[in-house]
């Protein structure tokens, strides 16, 4: 009989994924809802803190699938049903019957740990709960749970329709059940996933949080965006570094870059300039048809207002 792969559960011991609950509906969460419901085909309850929040996911989410049967991958039918399995609450209670929960707020461990100590009281026993954390530890995330064993880190790349990787974080307390279903899980979206451990960064956003820290670094000491981001054009990358930042967000990008450095800073950078940006809002200013054509005014002004340590 083949060996297992180290480190891949076995699968027979992976749940069923029946309803799907999504804690934010943020950038991310409101992305790969929209995958869930797409590749499941099961109901998909969204929660955020507010309706207005929900209400704009729940408009993006019925947009592109407008955009999918327009280019015509999905027909009328299926349309529907997708629109028609997606719902929203502010409620957390209507997580009662879910039994996959996924977690995309923003990355504030505490808000994290306790938003997780909140559905358990709600959420089934044999549910499984599931983290998008870009650089938090999934085992810090998970300790005030009764039931640590049942969460497991699992993390999209944007753009989620596209992106084909998905990382899955056995932290030190996920059980082989977490992540046998987290396995089964990825592999009905359609992603290609990987098994990594619960270490800063897991392994994608610890090799992108050099690039995007060499490039601040790069910007705060002066450097043109015409040699930071022109010169990497022509190497290949699909996007450069500053478009990276903008498409993750710059908060998003600011605390990866925290997180890198407070972990190993002899290896990363922080930038205060891009906490300062982040707060701005912006980075780039682009032309009608999207294309870069410089640093935004505002952004510059900060850039040029101070370096960072
Ligand atoms: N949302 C949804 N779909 C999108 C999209 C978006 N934001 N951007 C592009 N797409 C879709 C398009 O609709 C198109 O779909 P179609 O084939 O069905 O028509 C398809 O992607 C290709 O689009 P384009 O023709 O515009 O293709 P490009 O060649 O310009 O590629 C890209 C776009 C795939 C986004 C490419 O620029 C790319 O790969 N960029 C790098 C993205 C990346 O590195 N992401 C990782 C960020 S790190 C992260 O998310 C982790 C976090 O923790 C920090």
């Amino acid at each position: 009989r083949a060996k297992r792969p180290a480190g891949a559960p076995d699968r027979k011991l992976a749940r069923p994924v029946t309803k799907v609950g999504i804690i934010g509906a943020g950038l991310m969460a409101r992305q790969f809802a929209l995958l869930f419901v797409r590749r499941l085909q099961v109901p998909v309850l969204l929660t955020d803190i507010n309706q207005e929040r929900l209400d704009l996911a729940l408009a993006y989410i019925h947009d592109q699938i407008a955009t999918l049967k327009e280019k015509g991958r999905i027909g009328d039918d299926e349309a529907k049903r997708l629109n028609a399995l997606v719902s929203t609450t502010t409620n957390l209670s209507d997580f009662s019957d879910a039994d996959w929960v996924i977690e995309a707020i923003f990355e504030e461990l505490t808000a994290k740990q306790d938003v997780f100590a909140d559905v358990e009281k709600y959420a089934p026993d044999s549910a499984i709960f599931a983290t998008n954390t870009s650089s938090l530890s999934v085992d810090a995330i998970g300790s005030k749970l009764l039931h640590p064993e049942r969460l497991v880190g699992f993390h999209f790349f944007n753009p989620v329709a596209v992106m084909p990787l998905l990382e899955v974080v056995r932290a030190s307390k996920t059980d082989d059940a977490a992540l046998a279903t987290a396995m089964d899980t990825a592999k009905a979206l359609q992603k290609s996933a990987v098994i990594t451990t619960d270490s800063p960064g897991f392994v994608v956003n610890r090799l992108l949080a050099r690039l995007l820290g060499e490039a601040m670094h790069a910007i705060d000491n002066g450097t043109p965006l015409a040699v930071i981001d022109g010169g990497l054009k022509p190497f290949g990358l699909p996007m450069t570094p500053c478009e990276l930042l903008e498409l993750v967000g710059l908060k998003v990008g600011a605390h990866v870059l925290d997180t890198h450095y407070a972990a190993f800073p002899d290896r990363f950078y922080r930038s205060d300039n891009l906490h300062a940006l982040a707060d701005h809002g912006k980075l780039l200013a682009r032309d009608k048809k999207g294309a870069v054509t410089g640093f935004d005014k505002g952004a510059e002004a900060i850039i040029r207002g101070g370096s960072s340590p």
